[in-house]
């Protein structure tokens, strides 16, 4: 859905009918930007700068300028290794939908986008790594790449030039590690989906070893629209240093979930009042997650904040993916946080033992404080435990995503755990009675 008041470009295909396919894309200026680059001779150091002076910022979750990366991309022609881009269409992060509605519905702005990357990056070869559940965005994006290749948009000698570049396909198999780029990259070479330790950087050493840039499914849906339009009109939208619209996925209590397209810079509140039609069932709103489930609670009372990078990182959170969940009165925080921990106890891939430990200690200790097992050390215990998982402690930022909303829970919520702690049992009615035990017995029994 999008927003009228504000304007938009990144779903504005998406409402015509049969938008995925390739006649509707190119009857609404479809492939514009890749003709006009390659027609007039655009240098690929062109479109990197363009890029870079337009300010934007990876839609992956950790806002990475996008031009920045793709300078990093050692000079084609000192390395002459092979090279390439990975689509990251893993879109593990739980609340998080917006690429799948981008792939099923404009595909071939999908393809577009990697194009001008490859193109600008001398890259002769992307792959598009798509989670196994997204079965119908795999088949939209995989009839797309056919159609293009029919009508000599993607191939040898695209459009006549002397740029030629193939798209390949992948489908992951449900692990949200493999949504971290290292891992992903480990996925796609057929092993498990071990991060890396970085460095080396995939710039440096990628896929199979080659240089390789990883970018989010939104970052290169963006890109045509800015070398169609230009920097100036990208950087017209959002704050200065959150230039352009972004996708906001918003689930849980609302009367109207979905994807919406905003200005980045807008307030969380009127995605949550405009877009969302509030609060379902009029309740008070207790607490958000403002960018997908690692970014952790913020209270009602910061529902004014404005959704862009800076401004969510000034209140100790992130923007993240753009996956707002909100959490109405009849929620239990602490129940939530023990959903979360479990889930990314269960995703952890072992390599570090602060992430492999830390989670199941988190999910043990939230569980007895859910089920009125809780000691008031337990507080000081969940924090000092999430300090030892992040930042920086591990391979990769999984346990960062684990300790962010613990961290949070604790700073925001402690009223809410400490109730827990003092009654013996969950205080917030509607939240399921005793949960059941862990999936799996914990291997430590956690003493304060
Ligand atoms: C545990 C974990 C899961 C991640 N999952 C995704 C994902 O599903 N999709 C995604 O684009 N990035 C994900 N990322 C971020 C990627 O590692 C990477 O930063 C991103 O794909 C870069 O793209 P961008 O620069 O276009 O944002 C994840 C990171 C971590 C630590």
């Amino acid at each position: 859905m999008t927003r009228e008041s504000h304007p938009t470009y990144l779903l504005d295909r998406t409402r015509l009918h049969d938008s995925h396919t390739l006649d509707v894309h190119r009857k609404n200026d479809g492939y514009r930007a890749l003709e006009t680059i390659l027609k007039e001779g655009h240098s690929p150091e062109q479109v990197i700068d363009l890029i870079k002076n337009s300010g934007l910022r990876g839609r992956g979750g950790a806002g990475f300028p996008t031009g920045l990366k793709w300078s990093f991309m050692p000079d084609a022609n000192k390395d002459r290794r092979a090279r390439y881009l990975v689509v990251n269409a893993d879109e593990s992060e739980p609340g998080t939908c917006k690429d799948r509605v981008l792939m099923e519905e404009d595909p071939h702005g999908l393809i577009e986008g990697i194009l001008i990357g490859c193109y600008a990056m001398r890259i002769r070869a992307a792959y598009i790594y798509v989670r196994g559940e997204y079965r119908f965005a795999y088949d939209r994006v995989a009839a797309a790449i056919e159609e293009a290749r029919r009508a000599n948009l993607l191939g040898k000698n695209i459009l006549g030039s002397t740029f030629s570049c193939e798209i390949w396909m992948h489908k992951g198999a449900g692990a949200y590690i493999c949504g971290e780029e290292t891992g992903l990259m480990e996925s796609l070479e057929g092993k498990r989906g071990h991060p890396r330790p970085k460095p080396p950087f995939p710039a440096g050493f990628g896929l199979w070893g080659q240089p390789t840039t990883v970018n989010n499914v939104e970052t290169l849906f963006n890109v045509p629209f800015i070398l169609d339009r230009g920097a100036e009109w990208y950087q017209s939208m959002g704050t200065e240093n959150s230039p352009g619209n972004i996708l906001i996925a918003i689930s849980g209590h609302v009367e109207r979930p979905g994807v919406f397209e905003v200005p980045l810079g807008i307030s969380a509140r009127e995605v949550l009042e405009d877009c969302a039609g509030g609060v379902w069932k009029g309740r008070r709103l207790k607490a958000w997650i403002p960018g997908g489930s690692s970014t952790g609670f913020l209270p009602a009372s910061e529902i004014g904040l404005a959704m862009d990078h800076e401004s969510l990182k000034n209140a100790r959170s992130m923007l993240g993916t753009g996956a707002m969940i909100i959490l109405d009165e009849t929620a239990c925080t602490v129940r939530s946080m023990e959903i979360l921990s479990r889930f990314y106890e269960h995703e952890s891939c072992g390599q570090c033992s602060q992430c492999r430990e830390g989670t199941q200690w988190l999910t043990q200790i939230l569980h007895r404080i859910e089920n009125g097992q809780g000691r008031m050390e337990d507080l000081d215990l969940l924090s000092s435990l999430a300090s030892g998982m992040a930042p920086g402690k591990t391979i990769c930022a999984l346990a960062d995503a684990a300790a962010i909303p613990t961290h949070s829970l604790v700073r925001h919520f402690r009223d809410e755990l400490e109730e827990h702690v003092r009654r013996g049992c969950c205080p917030v009615p509607s939240s399921p009675g005793p949960a059941a035990a862990p999936p799996r017995s914990p291997s430590v029994e956690v003493k304060a």
